[in-house]
């Protein structure tokens, strides 16, 4: 770690408290002068850190930046083994995360991001990926599973996403399908899981399970394409400060609590539960052909 990410985590584990320059370059071993560069950066990154004299440095409680020590402090089990990295804004973080599985990368690495300029959705759509309000999250996994189980990574994510919202927020959540969330009636969040074949083994190579969640309303609303059917959890761009890095780490909590155990489908009940499609009638549309029918199950 560099002394910048030392200084951000000593200052994200005592949020809106003073934190003294030197204790923290003496706790660091490094010099004062190191401690103060280190908090410019971050300064200038937008981290809000107040300097005051003779008591120190001190991250306002406001702040809401994520970062691989604002969400650490809620993993809990064995998601505290995860390689996370948290960027500022990148292209797509399954497009960056399937590369890395293609070169070798080990399950267990997550990408997240504050901003996406060319965010994915599915059947090749775009994915509105604004800064500040959303989270853009890609999980790598090597399942040891049968291809038939691993179409169920994205039916445990589903569940982990809404049953993680309801419980950061108290907002209720339905499940559309497989792949959407639906807050309000309106979508909050869509699931990309893409899979890397291994054609030699016949067998699943790698998944990348990208999670795209609007938390708050983007700052000058969602695009006009977007108003009638998106909505963030908060039907505002503010919301308290810690409620992404919460999230995120709730999210992967549970997720890995069901993946580990795939096969036992331990979240099939509550993705009844939380379906909306359940009992309502339905277009079936296969090729050209469009059939109604209930879904019942
Ligand atoms: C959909 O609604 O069609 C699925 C959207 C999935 C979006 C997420 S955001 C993180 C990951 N990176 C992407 O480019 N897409 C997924």
């Amino acid at each position: 770690m560099s002394a910048k990410s030392h200084v951000l985590a000593a200052l994200e584990e005592n949020k809106g408290k003073n934190v003294s320059g030197s204790k923290l370059a003496d706790e660091l071993s490094i010099s004062r002068n190191a401690v103060w560069k280190a908090i410019k950066v971050l300064q200038e990154e937008g981290y809000a850190i107040n300097a005051v004299t003779n008591k120190g440095y001190c991250l306002s409680e406001q702040n809401d930046i994520l970062s691989e020590h604002s969400i650490r402090p809620y993993l809990s089990g064995r998601t505290k083994d995860l390689r996370m990295e948290v960027h500022k804004s990148v292209t797509s973080t399954n497009s960056l995360l399937k590369e890395l599985a293609a070169s070798g990368e080990a399950e267990g690495k997550v990408l997240i991001a504050e901003e996406q300029s060319s965010g994915r959705g599915r059947m090749g759509r775009s994915f509105y990926s604004p800064a500040n309000t959303g989270i853009y999250m890609s999980i790598l996994l090597r399942p040891n599973v049968t291809v038939e189980d691993s179409l169920f990574i994205t039916t445990a994510a589903a569940v982990a996403v809404a049953s993680s919202i309801e419980k950061i927020t108290a907002i209720p959540s339905k499940i559309k399908w497989v792949n959407d969330i639906f807050c309000n009636d309106k979508k909050v969040c869509g699931i990309l899981t893409e899979a890397g074949i291994d054609f030699e083994a016949g067998g699943l190579e790698y998944a990348v399970l990208g999670i795209g969640i609007n938390v708050g309303r983007p700052q000058g609303g969602f695009p006009d394409e977007l108003k009638t059917i998106a909505t963030g959890i908060f039907d505002s761009s503010l919301f308290e400060s810690d409620v992404r890095s919460k999230l995120i780490a709730e999210i992967l909590n549970r997720f890995f609590d069901y993946y580990d155990n795939l096969h036992e489908k331990t979240f099939l009940e509550e993705y009844r539960n939380r379906s909306f499609l359940l009992g309502k009638e339905i277009d079936i549309i296969t090729g050209k052909e469009i059939k109604q029918g209930l879904a019942y199950d």
